[in-house]
């Protein structure tokens, strides 16, 4: 499952590219830079015509198309990056929408260029070409052949040719490729997006980049003592997976970044069962898990130099006879009792386990990712992820981490009192203290089972995913913690 987009870095001149169309990036009120000088020769001096009448201004997601020159690019269209006060994210956002705007009209390919990028800059744009190239058709069919839109299957960013430069095509590429992979999987729908579908998946990214692969089912889970993990999946005839992907890129002795996801296939709830609105949402509660297997083929393929280790949990949360009720106590592996007050609060009974089981690796760290709280949506809404840990050496790398890579984390509060909050009168701890800063309190909750190794969490709820067509990406999967996962293992290795 992996998306053949691709993009090639040229020295081409914009004027003489030959390419169904051609974006030219320009921020507001910027004159046109210098390299562009041949291109608007080209096109009959149009671009600095439509800057100069102010047909153009460069606004974030302005696009105005211009007819092509002779020779070169069919159509140009210049597309705003906005004050540029974030380059890369603006550059982010412009090539996505570019990659988009191209999907729409069917050109197969685009070529994209503006001033005369920085390597990082370079690495941004590929990215945001391959998140506006992604499509999910795979449960769509296809219109009849006459109507039929060549979707876009590469890019030519258009560069000066150097090794920083080819070396940021290759990581955009690689980093692009593993967020297309974990959009993918969590827009493909729960009853084929199973847990064991999900294990597939990772399974095929461990083969691709040989990396130790293993997997538990229920009947491993029970001889692990997982009685956390194990009280949501008794809900469901799907067979639970605990997988785990085991990356080496550094001497064995070193010790691993370890990447957990909450990989929740659906979650109606169960026994406290959701409302049917909005409930098909929550095919994407598996985006933690997707995060990690995304992560997880970008590290592969980059080659970093760092052990990692990506685990997650796949279940389904489901009411039926056999599933979890209020009231039940569980024993989680690390032996603490839990009551179970809300079995809607699952995620965190999967995390559990899953804190426990990775003491194993005894970890430099412990990034987890999941869609866990509607808390955290309620107070950050889908623009920011909700970033908890005690260890604020750790909160601080994983924030520059978010800013890097585009993907906005803020940090939320983990104070004692979200802990006396979760005590519970008949077990150890609760799963649910009711919604009063709900997002601090199941990050509390996670906090009982953390080891002593440094760890963070990642409350994805509301930026894995988008509930409205965002312009440059469609309504749906965002990616997101793949950027933030990705950049936090690249400044390890550089540390
Ligand atoms: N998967 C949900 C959280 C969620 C909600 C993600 C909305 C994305 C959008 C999680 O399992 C859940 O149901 N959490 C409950 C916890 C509550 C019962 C304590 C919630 O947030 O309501
Ligand atoms: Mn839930
Ligand atoms: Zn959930």
């Amino acid at each position: 499952m992996t998306n053949p987009f691709a993009v090639a870095l040229s020295g081409a001149d914009a004027a003489t590219f030959q390419v169904p169309v051609l974006f030219v990036a320009l921020p507001s009120g910027g004159a046109l830079p210098p390299i562009l000088a041949n291109l608007d020769r080209s096109v009959g001096g149009s671009i600095t015509g439509a800057l100069k009448e102010r047909d153009f201004r460069g606004a974030r997601d302005e696009i105005l198309f211009l007819s092509g020159g002779g020779s070169g690019p069919r159509r140009v269209a210049l597309i705003g990056i906005g004050d540029a006060s974030d380059a890369l994210q603006s550059l982010r956002r412009a090539s996505a929408l570019a990659a988009r705007t191209a999907t729409k009209l069917g050109t197969g390919s685009l070529a994209f260029t503006g001033d005369t990028f920085a390597p990082d800059q370079i690495e941004a744009i590929t990215t945001g070409l391959h998140a506006g190239a992604w499509e999910f058709l795979d449960t769509k069919t296809p219109p009849p052949e006459s109507e039929r839109k060549a979707p876009v299957t590469s890019a030519t960013l258009l560069a000066p040719v150097t090794p920083d430069t080819q070396t940021a095509i290759a990581n955009g590429n690689v980093i692009g490729r593993g967020m297309s992979l974990a959009r993918t999987l969590g827009m493909t729908p729960g009853n084929i997006c199973t847990p064991d579908f999900l294990a597939a998946a990772a399974r095929e990214v461990a083969t691709r980049h040989g990396m130790k692969y293993t997997e538990l089912d229920r009947a491993g889970l029970t001889a692990e003592k997982m009685g956390s993990f194990l009280a949501v999946a008794q809900g469901t005839l799907q067979e639970p997976r605990l997988v785990t992907l085991e990356y080496n890129g550094a001497s064995s002795g070193d010790a691993p970044v370890v990447l957990v996801g909450k990989g929740l296939c659906f979650d109606s709830g169960g026994i406290s069962i959701k409302p049917a609105a909005g409930m098909e949402w929550m095919k994407f509660d598996m985006s933690g898990a997707g995060g990690v297997i995304g992560a997880m083929e970008a590290v592969g393929a980059m080659k970093l130099p760092i052990n990692v280790v990506g685990v997650f949990g796949a279940t389904t949360n489901m009411p039926s006879g056999t599933a979890m009720n209020p009231g039940d106590v569980v024993r989680s592996q690390l032996g603490k009792y839990i009551e179970i007050i809300n079995t809607d609060a699952e995620g965190r009974l999967v995390l559990a386990d899953l804190l426990s089981y990775v003491r194993r690796f005894k970890p430099a760290a412990v990034i987890d990712a999941a869609t866990l709280t509607g808390a955290c949506v309620i107070a950050l809404g889908h623009s920011a992820t909700g970033v908890f840990g005690v260890d604020q050496g750790l909160v601080d790398e994983v924030l520059g981490a978010c800013s890097r890579s585009g993907e906005r984390g803020w940090q939320l509060p983990l104070w004692d009192d979200y802990s006396d909050l979760m005590k519970s009168d008949v077990a150890d701890v609760k799963n649910s203290s009711g919604r009063p800063g709900g997002a601090s309190t199941a990050a509390a909750f996670l906090r009982e089972f953390a080891g002593d190794y440094p760890w963070v969490h990642l409350d994805v709820a509301g930026t894995a995913y988008s509930e409205s067509d965002l312009g440059h990406i469609p309504k749906g999967p965002t990616g997101v913690p793949v950027g933030t996962f990705v950049e936090f293992l690249r400044a390890r290795c550089a540390r």
